[in-house]
């Protein structure tokens, strides 16, 4: 057995412990944005939104996505884990590659907040909240029902 294979679970665990923190981050940092987006530019709580996003993104969602990839990209090439044969994997990668693209996205808009350069309505980023939960349940359908 590979080393790799003995410690199939223990991955996994950090897996999915590492998804964890990146999806609250992806979920929560939008939903700062939609109050931000209402905060007078120079007031207090534009300021403390700005401290607050830029602490989301460095201190937890940069290497909680980094942990996802590194951990994912373990249990991926364990021997016997994932039947490259089957559909499901190749959606769920898709999906991983749109919540990596929202992540780079919600990345270059809290660098516009922090310049006081948003031009976006609270409206645009509520339905951008929306997104990472639907490509959430599209994975986890993926993963969990290994459908086709
Ligand atoms: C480079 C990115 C990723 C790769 C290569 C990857 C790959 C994998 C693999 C190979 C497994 C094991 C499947 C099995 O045991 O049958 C797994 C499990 C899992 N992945 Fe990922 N993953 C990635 C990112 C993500 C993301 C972004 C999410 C959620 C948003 C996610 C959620 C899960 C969950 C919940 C499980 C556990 C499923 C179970 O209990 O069997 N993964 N992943």
């Amino acid at each position: 057995m590979s080393v790799l294979s003995s410690l199939y679970p223990w991955v996994k665990a950090l897996h999915i412990v590492s998804v964890i923190a990146w999806m609250a981050g992806l979920l929560y940092l939008p939903r700062l944005f939609v109050y931000h987006a209402d905060a007078r530019i120079a007031s207090d709580a534009s300021e403390t939104f700005k401290l607050m996003e830029r602490r989301l993104l460095r201190g937890i969602m940069n290497p909680a996505m980094i942990a996802t990839y590194l951990f994912g990209i373990l249990l991926a090439t364990t021997p016997g884990v994932v039947d490259w044969a089957m559909g499901w994997i190749y959606i769920k990668l898709a999906a991983v590659a749109a919540l990596t693209l929202v992540h780079h996205r919600l990345a270059l808009w809290r660098k516009e907040f922090a310049a006081d350069a948003n031009r976006r309505p609270a409206r645009f980023y509520r339905i951008v909240n929306e997104i990472p939960t639907l490509l959430l349940l599209l994975i986890v359908a993926m993963v969990v029902v290994k459908p086709f």
